[in-house]
């Protein structure tokens, strides 16, 4: 049986996944407006497999027999600067999300959960690829700097990203 302690803490992950949907979904709109379409792609994408994780966790509470609780979801910003701003707050977010996971899998061994434990070993593989993925994006936006050939081919890259269901995780 699930602890109330640990179903507190897998509900509010539901929200914090959702949050990141929400979060990448305004960075698309943003980026959108900008006139980025290959970037305003990418975002999207990342935005739906925002929602597969919060799905994930969803349906693990259920399947512990735990009452799922959604909370509600904050505004994310509506402006967010330059390219580089948008993949170094997206970084920051990951970065937050990681200490997120890194404490659930915590609550679970102290509470000597191995079913939790092991059900976020996924998540904990899964934070090691969102983080190298925003800081590869976020180095190459470095390297162009203003170099407009080098954003417009950048942008073309990002706009080929697949669609998650297509993904292999
Ligand atoms: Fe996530
Ligand atoms: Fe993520």
């Amino acid at each position: 049986m699930i602890s109330d302690n640990m179903l507190e803490e897998l509900n509010k992950q539901v929200n914090e996944e959702l949050y990141s949907a929400y979060l990448y979904q305004a960075m698309s709109a943003y980026a959108n407006s900008k006139g980025y379409r290959g970037v305003a792609h990418w975002l999207d994408t990342q935005a739906q497999e925002e929602m597969i994780h919060a799905r994930k966790f969803y349906d693990y509470i259920l399947e512990r027999g735990g009452r799922v609780r959604l909370l509600g979801i904050k505004e994310p910003p509506v402006d967010f600067g330059t390219l580089l701003d948008i993949f170094e707050a997206a970084l920051a977010h990951e970065e937050h999300i990681t200490g997120r996971i890194n404490h659930l899998v915590n609550t679970a061994r102290e509470e000597r959960d191995h079913a939790t434990d092991n059900f976020l070993q996924w998540f904990v593989a899964e934070q090691v690829e969102e983080e190298s993925t925003a800081t590869g994006i976020v180095d190459q936006l470095k390297l162009i700097g203003d170099n407009m050939g080098g954003i417009f081919q950048l942008d073309r890259e990002l706009g080929t990203r697949p669609s998650p269901s297509t993904e292999s995780e």
